[in-house]
């Protein structure tokens, strides 16, 4: 019995959403042999699987993440809420022209738009690259847990039937706190300083969720890309510099390229088996000196004079403590569940967006 080989282009119509029904299979004439031996070729056919269709709620979408999420969200043809503070900010972001069908609501809509969704991504977040002031701080963290509670609340309060199948929650690696030496994991535990304080209480809201609700916290590392983030900022203090180490370069920067964590999110939504946490951190965090020393090379900048930690601060503010005291994290449950990273190494991923 022969059959046919599966190109490894097309292996992937293998994953959990596909199907294969016996019209799939194709038998073909009976082999004649000379031993009296008749066998048969099975020819596979495959199609490619039709993911089902999803309405995603998604708060935070008009941010650096939630933009590319929208972007290739709505390229699928799947439906999209965007939930945001202000109407017409969202609407000039996705003009209707470039995103027929789209849905905008304020917040006194946001429980009508996810009792009709099948999912919701949480993504909102007042930015922390700013001045820490306590009222910042207070700031930071309140409307994290606001616009998570929101969303807890609007889902809980729906009939079983009506829910979404699905929450993604944003968090980040900062849930760990910083080291220079340690590797952390999605076992390990909980910092002691502000950002991982954030990141606990953060969780813990979405953690109260109705328990039917697969619930997927995703811990963000630094996401690269061309038109947001801390890279963005990065880069001019860095060209003005001469595009050294960024304070002792022996720091850990656990980052991540923004469509790599798109495709994860992408896949938390759909893929049943992704569930709890998960680190959104390619697989090959670097000190911070590799990273200046790649970008110099990618920006054509000479990568020998250090950018001194007042600049950083000046334009990150005190959230600069995110990349000037790292933490190594490993994305092990992303590679537990099979993803594939498409920028496992920073060098491609700066090429990548710079180039
Ligand atoms: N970018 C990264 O490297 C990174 C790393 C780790 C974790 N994360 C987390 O991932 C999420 C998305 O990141 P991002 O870089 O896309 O963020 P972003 O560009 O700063 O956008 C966040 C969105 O949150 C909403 N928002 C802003 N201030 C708010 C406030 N005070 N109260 C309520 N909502 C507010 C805004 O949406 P509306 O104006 O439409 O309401 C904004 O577009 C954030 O929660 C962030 O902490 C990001």
């Amino acid at each position: 019995m022969e059959v046919c080989g599966v190109p490894a282009t097309t292996t992937s119509a293998f994953s959990w959403t596909s199907s294969i029904s016996p019209s799939s299979f194709h038998v073909s004439q009976p082999l004649s042999s000379k031993g009296g031996f008749k066998g048969f070729k099975i020819f596979c056919v495959i199609q490619d699987a039709q993911p089902q269709k999803m309405t995603i709620s998604v708060t935070g979408a008009t941010g650096f993440i939630g933009r590319r999420l929208v972007k290739r969200l709505h390229a699928d043809n799947h439906s999209i809420k965007v939930l945001t503070r202000s109407k017409s900010q969202a609407q000039s972001i996705f003009p209707d022209r470039e995103f027929p069908g789209i849905v905008i609501a304020e917040e006194s809509d946001w429980k009508n738009c996810i009792q009709g969704s099948s999912a919701v991504v949480n993504l909102a977040g007042m930015p922390i690259s700013t001045r820490w002031s306590p009222e910042i701080k207070k700031e930071i963290k309140q409307s994290r847990i606001k616009v998570t509670s929101k969303v807890v609340e609007a889902i809980n309060e729906l009939e079983e039937a009506m829910r979404p199948a699905v929450l993604v929650s944003a968090t980040a690696v900062g849930y760990y706190g910083t080291s220079e030496t340690q590797v952390f994991d999605e076992q390990s535990p909980s910092g002691s300083d502000y950002l991982a304080e954030v990141c606990r209480e953060w969780e813990s809201t979405a953690l109260k969720v109705d328990n039917k609700v697969r619930l997927v916290r995703i811990r963000i590392g630094v996401a690269l890309g061309r038109d947001g983030g801390a890279l963005a900022k990065m880069i001019p203090i860095f060209m003005m510099f001469a595009g050294g180490p960024l304070g002792s370069g022996k720091q850990w920067f656990s980052w991540i390229h923004v469509d790599d964590l798109v495709s994860l999110i992408y896949e938390a939504l759909q893929n049943p088996t992704y569930e709890g946490v998960i680190n959104a951190t390619a697989p090959n965090p670097v000190r911070l000196g590799e990273m200046c020393s790649h970008l110099g090379s990618v920006l054509g900048r000479p990568s020998w004079l250090p950018v001194p930690d007042l600049a950083l601060k000046a334009v990150l503010g005190e959230g600069a403590t995110v990349v000037l005291e790292g933490q190594r994290v490993l994305p092990a449950k992303a590679k537990e569940l099979g993803f594939s990273f498409k920028y496992p190494y920073v060098k491609e991923a700066l090429k990548a967006i710079l180039s």
